[in-house]
């Protein structure tokens, strides 16, 4: 197993930015935990499958096949990087996400995909759950204006009232689900890059690194 760098925190906060940045930085992998749970909801509402369908939901989740070439995901062999950004999308995957047999699938992809590399991986439940023993967590936050407005830069069209609601809703459903829901884990620390810009965020997770994995020596 390699180093991993496990970064969580609700919606907006920086957490896809902040880690593409960090894992260009350490020459790490990047993992983007969220867009997995993502391609699911995608291929079950192409499928026709309701979200309240978690057997049949669990059973895409097994068979789906993930490749996460950096920034980007392909489900089965597809690159659906675009097509699981959509607000519909959004809103399933974290209804999708709050079914625990789903959760134990992609969770044990997850730990796969850590088994050779060093990574940064970010999600909700990275410290708490998929690695419990990582030497740096992070719990990455932002006010919750900030997270609107971050999220408004992505997606124009969406009107900013209407994208606040939204992720009031899913961060209401990710914090307050049954299963590994998302919290900060006791030994992770706490981040709010509200009025940070992505490079200063970077910069203090590199010295925590230093601190927590090399510990002043090079590796
Ligand atoms: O990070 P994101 O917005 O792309 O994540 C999409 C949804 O997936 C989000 O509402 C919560 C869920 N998720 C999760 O439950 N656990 C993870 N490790 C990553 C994402």
């Amino acid at each position: 197993m390699g180093h991993i760098i496990a970064i969580d925190g609700p919606a907006g906060a920086g957490k896809s930015t902040i880690a593409r940045a960090l894992a260009a930085r350490l020459g790490y992998t990047y993992i983007d935990t969220g867009a997995m749970y993502r391609a699911i909801a995608l291929w079950a509402a192409r499928q026709n499958i309701a979200l309240d369908e978690a057997h049949r939901i669990e059973q895409l989740a097994r068979a789906a096949d993930f490749a996460l070439p950096p920034g980007r995901i392909l489900l089965n062999g597809e690159d659906v990087s675009e097509s699981i950004r959509t607000p519909e999308i959004s809103g399933a995957a974290s209804k999708v996400a709050a079914i625990g047999a789903v959760r134990a699938a992609l969770v044990e992809k997850q730990r796969e995909m850590a088994a050779q590399a060093n990574i940064v991986m970010e999600g909700r439940d990275i410290g708490t759950v998929v690695f419990p023993a990582a030497r740096v967590k992070i719990f990455l936050d932002a006010d919750a204006s900030e997270r609107v407005r971050r999220r408004s830069a992505d997606q124009p069209e969406v009107p900013a009232d209407a994208l606040a609601r939204q992720i009031a809703e899913r961060d209401a459903r990710d914090r307050g689900r049954a299963e590994s829901p998302l919290v900060q884990a006791p030994d992770a620390v706490y981040l709010d890059s509200t009025g940070l810009t992505p490079d200063q965020v970077v910069e203090e997770i590199l010295r925590i690194v230093r601190t927590r994995i090399s510990n002043g020596h090079s590796e």
